[in-house]
């Protein structure tokens, strides 16, 4: 397994297994890896002759710098794990390598003076302003500003992403469709705990007793999905609302059920529609996300 951490370097050498009739899977990430992340490895070694992740906390997508300085960095067990996987080379570039001084300095990690909110490229539409987009404000203008840097440089054949990040998965997407980059997206299922808790590198700051609390996240879930069509949609949103206020430890910020490719809300069911439910909600200290596919 190779470890770079230049640009130039990633490109060259993607380039010499290009030449050798290579295809290249590519998996972003954000370290703190976890079997969830390692799934979509397994799916890429099964797709790709070639399997590359990155590891990079990206600052441009968090709301807050506590969020930032907090997430957990684990880079030499990630290593470790991805090399076990098969994983044949890992890119995890320094800050300065993927963003400019100038790019930087407007950031700020102010929402309003992100460069990339300023030269859009790609109008997101709707899709970023429901759920996680009006929770997170310009979190996914700097995903994508992230994950078009990444394509850029590894000009990936394939690139898979976890449906654990719904919303996440319809933006790139849109991007690359926009963009009209030459690449295939692979959905990946939510790989979760044997209590249901969906699996998250964020999981590693809950104590025991959290984690047991939590499952009670992906208990709803599947309790909606039980109950789908035999109520309405207003009463599922009211069941999940009630049953997750009811817990003292969370505070809610949203559960909605969902078209799947607008993440527009429901309302009520129509013939050939397909609904997703979405939630996410803050215990202590951490926020979580989770859907089901209904
Ligand atoms: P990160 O949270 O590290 O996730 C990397 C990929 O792993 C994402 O596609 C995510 O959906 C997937 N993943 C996370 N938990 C999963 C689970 N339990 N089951 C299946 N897949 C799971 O998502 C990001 O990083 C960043 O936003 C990134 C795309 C790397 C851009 O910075």
């Amino acid at each position: 397994m190779i470890i770079l951490k230049s640009k130039f370097e990633t490109k060259k050498i993607i380039s010499a297994f290009k030449n050798q009739q290579h295809s290249i899977g590519f998996i972003p990430t954000m370290g703190a890896l976890h079997k969830g992340h390692i799934s979509l490895i397994n799916k890429a070694k099964s797709e790709c002759s070639i399997v590359i992740a990155s590891i990079f906390v990206n600052p441009t997508q968090f709301n807050n710098l506590n969020d930032l300085k907090n997430y957990p960095r684990t880079f030499e067990a990630d290593c470790i794990m991805l090399e076990k996987a098969g994983c044949n080379v890992i890119f995890a570039p320094e800050i300065a390598e993927m963003y400019s001084e100038k790019e930087l300095e407007l950031k700020n990690l102010k929402i309003e003076d992100k460069a990339w909110t300023e030269g859009k490229l790609v109008d997101f539409g709707t899709l970023e302003i429901v759920m996680e987009g009006a929770h997170r404000p310009g979190h996914f203008n700097g995903v994508a500003q992230i994950v078009s840097k990444l394509f850029r440089i590894i000009e990936p054949d394939k690139t898979y992403f976890g449906q654990k990040d719904f919303q996440q998965l319809a933006i790139i997407r849109s991007m690359v469709e926009q963009l009209s980059m030459p690449i295939e997206i692979i959905d990946c299922p939510i790989l979760r705990e044997p209590n249901g808790l969906a699996m998250s590198s964020r999981n590693e700051r809950l104590t025991t007793e959290q984690r047991k609390t939590a499952a009670l996240i992906s208990k709803t879930l599947f309790q909606v999905k039980n109950f789908y069509t035999s109520k309405s949609i207003a009463e599922l949103k009211k069941f999940a609302e009630q049953q997750l206020n009811a817990e003292p430890q969370f505070k809610l910020e949203y559960f909605e059920i969902a078209d799947v490719n607008t993440l527009k809300p429901a309302s009520e069911y129509k013939a050939n529609q397909k609904l997703i439910a979405c939630v996410a909600l803050q215990l202590g200290e951490i926020r979580l996300i989770d859907n089901i596919l209904l």
